[in-house]
Formats: structure tokens, sequence, C-alpha cells
């Protein structure tokens, strides 16, 4: 896995500061097309969808494979605070991307397999108080292990009550149910956005 870096990673925002997103999305696409899961950039019915599966009340939140930022804007235009809100993003390009935009949210560049780590870290979050996460990562091109990983970093942090809402491209979860149960969760479809491109389906997983 690779290292943690928090706000600006002065190697890269120069060279990053990129005028077209969706441009810059589908040039990573093209370097990374299993990371990357889709050639275009999340769509508003989708970060809608994925964004109303938040618990009420909702403060401390993580968001995971932040992309170009479409799910970031939705959260915090619902009231999500910046200083509550935790991206995570593995690209360099990408969360150079969202730094800049996002100047006031915290962004690192890491593996969402690390959150737990990560949450430690930070001094803004503390494990056990997170609301929600939300996942952008295209998981149907991981390996079940993989996404596995990925629920069982973000279940060590989340509090009692807390979901991880994740978006997939299709009806079915991706996510099976042999692996949830062995990490104690269960999961439901919360809906499908038939306009995003391509049409995405939103799971809640919680704690059974
Ligand atoms: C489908 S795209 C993001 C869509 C995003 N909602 C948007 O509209 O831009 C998936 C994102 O997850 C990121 N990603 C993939 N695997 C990751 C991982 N293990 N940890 C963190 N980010 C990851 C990719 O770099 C990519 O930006």
């Amino acid at each position: 896995m690779g290292r943690i870096t928090f706000g600006a990673d002065e190697s890269d925002v120069e060279a990053c500061a990129p005028r077209f997103p969706a441009l810059v999305f589908a040039e990573q696409w093209i370097r990374h097309p299993l990371r990357m899961a889709s050639i275009v950039p999340s769509g508003r019915q989708l970060a809608e969808l994925v964004v109303d599966q938040l618990p009420a009340p909702c403060a401390r939140v993580v968001e995971l494979g932040a992309g170009t930022g479409a799910f970031t804007r939705i959260l915090l235009a619902r009231g999500i605070r910046p200083e509550n809100l935790l991206v995570v993003e593995i690209d360099q390009r990408l969360a150079a991307l969202l730094r800049t935009e996002f100047s006031r949210v915290r962004v690192a560049c890491a593996d969402a397999r690390q959150l737990d780590r990560l949450v430690r870290k930070s001094d803004a979050f503390t494990a056990g108080e997170l609301d929600a996460v939300v996942s952008g990562i295209g998981m149907l091109t991981m390996r079940q292990a993989l996404r596995a990983e990925i629920l069982r970093a973000a279940f060590a942090v989340l509090g009692n009550g807390g979901c991880f809402v994740q978006f997939t491209y299709g009806p079915v979860s991706p996510v099976g149910a042999r692996t949830l149960a062995a990490l104690g969760l269960q999961g439901r479809r919360a809906g499908i956005a038939l306009r995003n491109f391509p049409p995405a389906s939103v799971f809640v997983y919680r704690r059974a």
C-alpha cells in the first residue's frame, strides 16, 4: 500500500491544477481503467441518491474514491461541514484537483484500505465516532478480498449506528452475502440512478 499524504502534496499541485476535471478523469481512466471503473465522473442523480442515504443526524463523514468530487459537492451542499469531511483518493492527480476545489476539506491521497490507520493519524477524526462512509470506488473491478478489506477498515472506525454507502453499476450488491455475513454486516439496495452513465444502484451496509 502507498504512503498517505494529507493536504497539498508539493510535488504534484502545480502539475495538477486542472481546468477540465472530466478530462483528467478520462486520462486517468486510460492509465488505470480498473481503478477508475468508469470513463466519466458520477452524475448528479447518483450523487443525490448516495447522499440521501446518510443517517440523521449525521456530522462526521468519510468519502472514499472521490474522483472529481461529484459526491463531495453534494455532501457539502447538504450541510456536512468541510472540517467534518475526510476525503480519501488514491490517485495523485485527482487528489490534487480535490484539494484545489475543496480547500477547506481534508483530502488524503491514500488507499481506502488504510482508512482505519488514516483516521487514527488524523487529529480531527476519532475512531468510533464516524457517522457514515460514502464510497465512490468502483468495486466491481476489484477482487472480493479487496472489497472486504475496504469494508473492514471502514467499520473499524464507524460508530455503532454508522453506515457504509456504496454505489455500483448494475442491480446486484458488489459485496456478496457470504462476505457480508463474515464481516457481521447486512446490506440493502436503496435505489437506482437510471440517468447516470452507466446506470448505477446504491447499497447501504450496516452492522447486522
Ligand atoms: C468511479 S471513480 C469516482 C467517481 C466519483 N464519484 C466522481 O464522480 O468523480 C472511482 C474513484 O475511486 C478511486 N479509487 C479506486 N480505488 C481506490 C482505493 N483503493 N482507495 C481510494 N480511492 C480509490 C479512483 O482513483 C477513482 O477516482
